[in-house]
């Protein structure tokens, strides 16, 4: 890892595309120049089918760029190879746009298998289960299972989960989508709280004016056009 002044993240020529039925090849994200430090937060924004769930995913070595370099802490994630699911699970803590909650599993069980993937003790992820899990809202939750949950309440499971093991980037796409104004602030700020304790670098993209507020960087993609070029994808 870099020293805290050093980028922890650097992106340069980005550019994701997916084919479409029709063989045309459709651009899904363009994104020039991006570079943050351990412990900044910064907030991706742009319309529906700008990218930012495709940036997200590229950023946690889910999908590979098809053009283009992703640097972090040095390394270049599209060289990641078989050490690929390990680099993410200890790296990595993401809030998923869909949430993604172990259905058969309660609260505190989602949140401790995320923790053994991660290679984290037990009892330290139990310690820090409790702590969470108070600060979230959710200590008389911990038994029940997700569909028992409000969207509210999966989403705030989704956020401790993702925080758990302190990892250097905690990711989140539309963390506040499910939740009213009251909780979308105690959410932001809890998530921002949490990740500057860590000194983790926290991306969220989201539409919600009132988060993009709060962070004091933005990033703000736009929506690229279709490619004619009818190519093969690498
Ligand atoms: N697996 C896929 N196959 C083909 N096209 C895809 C795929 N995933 C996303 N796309 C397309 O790529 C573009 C970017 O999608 P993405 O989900 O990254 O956008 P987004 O900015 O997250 O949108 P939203 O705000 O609606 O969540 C969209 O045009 C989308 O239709
Ligand atoms: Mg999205």
């Amino acid at each position: 890892m870099p020293d805290a002044s050093s980028p922890l993240l650097e992106i340069r020529g980005l550019r994701h595309y997916y084919r479409q039925p029709d063989g045309a090849r459709h651009q899904a994200l363009k994104l020039d120049r991006l570079s943050a430090c351990m412990g900044d937060a910064l907030v991706v924004s742009g319309p529906s089918g700008s990218g930012k769930t495709t940036l997200l995913h590229i950023l946690a070595a889910l999908i590979r760029p098809t053009e283009g370099e992703v640097l972090f802490g040095g390394r270049n994630l599209s060289d990641l190879g078989k050490s690929e699911s390990s680099w993410r699970a200890e790296s990595v803590g993401y809030v998923f746009q869909e949430m993604n909650l172990l259905p058969d599993f309660n609260v505190l069980e989602n949140l401790l298998i995320a923790a053994e993937i991660s290679n984290m003790p037990r009892d330290a992820a139990l310690d820090r289960a409790d702590v969470l899990l108070e600060r979230l809202g959710l200590e008389d939750r911990k038994k029940s299972r997700p569909y028992r949950l409000s969207l509210g309440e999966q989403q705030r499971t989704a956020v401790a989960r993702a925080v758990l093991h302190s990892p250097p980037l905690v990711l989140a796409d539309e963390p506040t989508s499910s939740l009213d104004a009251e909780n979308s602030g105690i959410v932001m700020s809890l998530l921002l709280e949490l990740c500057g304790e860590s000194r983790s670098l926290l991306i969220v993209a989201t539409h919600d004016e009132s988060v993009k507020r709060s962070f004091p960087f933005l990033v703000e993609l736009e929506k690229p056009g279709k490619d004619p070029s009818k190519g093969v994808l690498p």
